[in-house]
């Protein structure tokens, strides 16, 4: 039997029907998926299925509970029932209004389905005290055949139809959103549980999915669904629906955070389970992640890392299982330390933004692997509290993107000044960073050029005649190692700088993860070392306390404030017309060359590469450039070239990008050229999967 149309039965018969409680013998439109119970969850929420798709639904802490007579409607204790809820403004709801609801919920969500049709509830947020539904919006309720109507109690009134009419008001100040929910019906009341897409983590991208608990506490629910058949976490993903009327420069945002950021609710593991072990539940969020959401973001899982932030190789990982890179052959490497975040969101449309941090490398290196957006910021920009440090006058917090306006955006409300750091922590001269479009005269082309690949040159060579053409630049090549062993004696040189970073950052971790977490262990394992990863192992055992003094942490700080100072006065310095008077560019990838995340699968020179190579007559690893020298670096993904995968056995893409550097301050000036870049076409929005372009 088909659906009922109300059009075609007699208003005498719909009215009697009207006074009855027991729910008419509709048949349920085939293309409506049963509701599936799959689990309570440990805290007490539910995840379900709705035909092939899965979903978690927060009923523990509801979004919102409505008042009301719905002793007719009320569904068993514990059963819940999928439900669509959909704002009107004007005083008569159409059905062509309603028509045009649920499509824009279609078009505009990926969480919304029409298995939430099952009940609906139709709210008024016009300003008239009286609104109705005309015949045109009863006969397509009718028509969805939902097993529960719900209307606001604006809408009071006799309505010609058969189905069961359930009226609840929701005052202003509810709660309630547009969107889908999973509701539970009581006889008083109804609750509306916000629901959660769970997406399969396919790349193994994250250690677990999180919501917001909701409870009115700030904290964060971990998910404990796992897919046995791919042995994937699940990620959940709330409706963008339900921000659409929220006006906040992150509303709906689905962002991803680094395993080294607290959040409230949650462990913060820094990638070793020897930590997981010691340490308890961040009882707050860190204040960079907090400002996220209170701008309306929505931190839907913690991904992968190397182990406390090192810069470990895919085959150095020990603890956890490295995560996988989407593009190519799907056997590239996600470079570290920041890896979970540069791959997923090369990897995944439902998730928006990655949360990392940059110390060596590691936000710009897996920017530059998986092709995407991605930014060491400048010195002292955003706040590390709350962040497992490596070393506190070097650490940075940054963001990866696909798309160059999106990213913009974000820096430009997440990077205000109330965030900076405290600059006793960088010991650096205050930290300026105008939103400046005093744009740089010169392109410094450095020693770390050109592109190993020949192919990938040619397509740096494109993007820097772009660059010119657009800002009017000239190009120079800089030799940098040259420059600074040129220097008079007072200038720290590479090996002093060097020297100083490895002790800023060496004690920081010492004091703050490595010391707590080796004396720890030993008082429970009787004396034992704690097991962790290759990558510090060496360095804590031997961690040298009568070497490492405070005196010795003041005169590093020193050297490379000294650093710094030259480096902004001789090299990347302001003028009257340019916050940054000239950038330099240079790779911190793999020039255009496949990386492998198997060892010996990169021992063919001229066709794969290592990371983090240092090409003959440099002096330092380009990657090291601005954690000595404070400044800021991008990682910008200008393209992609084919190579022969051994993988695949098929001909593959590699993305192309290239790095730019500015001085310390000019992160907004760089924004701006990559937002002009992007309008002029010559930057574009990056792809998921096995291709950026
Ligand atoms: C899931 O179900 C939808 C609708 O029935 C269908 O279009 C889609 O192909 C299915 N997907 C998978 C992976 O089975
Ligand atoms: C009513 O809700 C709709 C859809 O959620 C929204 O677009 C509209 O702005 C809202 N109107 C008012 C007055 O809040
Ligand atoms: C709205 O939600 C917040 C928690 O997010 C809660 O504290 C508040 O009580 C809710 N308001 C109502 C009216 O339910
Ligand atoms: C979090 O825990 C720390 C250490 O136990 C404590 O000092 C701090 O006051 C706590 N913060 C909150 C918000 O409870
Ligand atoms: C960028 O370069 C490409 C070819 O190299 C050219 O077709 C395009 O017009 C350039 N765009 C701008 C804005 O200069
Ligand atoms: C080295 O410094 C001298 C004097 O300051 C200068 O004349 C020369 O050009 C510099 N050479 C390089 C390679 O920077
Ligand atoms: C530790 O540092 C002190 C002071 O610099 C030095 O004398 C000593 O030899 C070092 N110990 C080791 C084992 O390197
Ligand atoms: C490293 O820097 C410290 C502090 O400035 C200094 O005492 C030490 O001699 C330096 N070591 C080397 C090998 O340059
Ligand atoms: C593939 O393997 C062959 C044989 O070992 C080697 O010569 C070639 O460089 C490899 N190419 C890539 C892209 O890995
Ligand atoms: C790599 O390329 C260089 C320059 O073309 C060539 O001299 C060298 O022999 C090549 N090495 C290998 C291992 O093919
Ligand atoms: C840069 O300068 C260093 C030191 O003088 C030199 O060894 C190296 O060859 C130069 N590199 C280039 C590309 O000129």
């Amino acid at each position: 039997m088909g659906i009922l149309n109300f059009g075609s039965r007699g208003a005498t018969a719909a009215a009697a029907l009207l006074l009855s409680c027991a729910w008419p013998t509709l048949a349920a439109p085939t293309k409506r998926a049963d509701y599936k119970h799959l689990q309570t969850t440990q805290y007490g929420d539910v995840t379900f299925g709705l035909g092939n798709l899965t979903y978690l639904a927060n009923i523990q802490h509801p979004k919102a509970v409505l008042g009301g007579d719905c002793a007719a409607a009320a569904t068993q204790q514990g059963s819940l029932v999928p439900f669509t809820v959909i704002f009107a403004e004007d005083e008569v709801v159409t059905g062509d209004y309603l028509k045009g609801a649920i499509a824009s919920y279609l078009e505009g969500d990926d969480v919304f389905s029409e298995d939430f049709l099952e009940g609906l509830y139709i709210v008024h947020n016009g300003t008239s005290s009286k609104a109705t539904l005309d015949a045109s919006a009863l006969g397509y309720i009718s028509g969805l055949a939902p097993k529960h109507l719900f209307l606001d109690t604006t809408y009071d009134g006799q309505y010609s139809t058969d189905i069961l009419i359930t009226y609840v008001a929701a005052p202003s100040g509810s709660n309630i959103t547009a969107g889908p929910y999973a509701a539970s019906i009581s006889e008083t009341s109804v609750s509306f549980g916000a629901v959660y897409r769970l997406y399969r983590d396919s790349y193994r991208d994250f250690l677990y999915g999180t919501y917001e608990s909701n409870d009115g506490s700030g904290s964060f629910t971990p998910v404990e669904v796992f897919n046995s058949r791919f042995w994937d976490p699940m990620i959940p993903v709330p409706s963008r629906i339900y921000s659409w009327s929220d006006s906040r420069p992150f509303a709906g945002y689905r962002v991803a955070i680094k395993d080294l950021y607290d959040m409230k609710g949650l462990i913060t593991s820094g990638g070793s389970q020897a930590w997981a072990q010691i340490v308890e539940v961040a009882n707050e969020t860190a204040p960079s992640v907090q400002r996220i959401v209170d701008l309306g973001g929505v931190l839907v899982g913690k991904y992968k890392l190397a182990q406390f932030a090192s810069g470990a190789n895919p085959w150095e990982w020990q603890d956890e299982h490295y995560p996988f890179n989407p593009r190519g052959d799907g056997w590239l490497t996600c470079s570290a330390s920041s890896s979970g975040g540069g791959c997923s969101i090369a990897a995944y449309d439902w998730l928006d933004f990655a949360i990392g941090s940059d110390t060596g490398s590691s936000m710009r290196r897996p920017a530059a692997v998986s092709g995407t957006y991605g930014n060491r910021p400048s010195q002292g920009l955003m706040t590390l509290n709350r962040v497992m440090p490596l070393g506190a006058a070097t650490d940075t917090a940054g963001v990866f993107s696909r798309n160059v306006h999106s990213w913009v955006h974000f820096a430009k409300n997440w990077y205000v000044p109330e965030m900076t750091q405290d600059p006793s922590i960088t010991g650096l001269s205050a930290l300026l960073a105008p939103d400046t479009y005093g744009f740089p005269k010169r392109i410094l082309y450095t020693e770390y050029l050109p592109l190993q690949n020949p192919a990938a040159e040619v397509v740096l060579q494109a993007f820097i005649r772009n660059l010119t053409a657009v800002f009017g630049m000239t190009v120079e090549t800089f030799n940098m190692t040259a420059t600074v062993a040129n220097t008079s004696a007072d200038i720290p040189k590479y090996k002093d700088l060097n020297n100083a970073t490895s002790i800023l950052n060496t004690m920081t971790q010492w004091q703050e993860v490595a010391q707590p977490l080796i004396e720890t262990w030993a008082e429970l394992y009787d004396g034992r070392f704690p097991p962790i990863d290759p990558a510090r192992r060496s360095g804590w055992t031997a961690y040298n306390h009568t070497y490492y003094t405070q005196e010795l942490y003041t005169e590093a700080l020193e050297t490379k404030r000294s650093g710094v100072d030259w480096f902004e006065s001789e090299i990347l310095y302001a003028t009257p017309e340019s916050c940054s008077e000239s950038i330099m560019l240079w790779d911190i990838g793999t020039g255009g060359l496949p990386s492998y995340r198997e060892q010996t699968m990169n021992n063919n020179p001229n066709d794969t590469s290592f990371l983090a190579v240092t090409p003959a007559g440099a002096g330092i690893s380009g990657a090291s450039l601005c954690p000595i020298y404070g400044c800021v670096d991008m990682t910008i993904p200008i393209g992609q070239v084919p190579y022969k995968s051994n993988v695949t056995l098929v001909e593959e893409m590699v993305p192309v990008t290239v790095s730019v550097i500015a001085k310390r301050g000019c992160d907004f000036m760089l924004w701006n050229m990559w937002e002009k870049l992007a309008d002029e076409g010559v930057l574009k929005t990056i792809k998921t999967g096995r291709t950026a372009f």
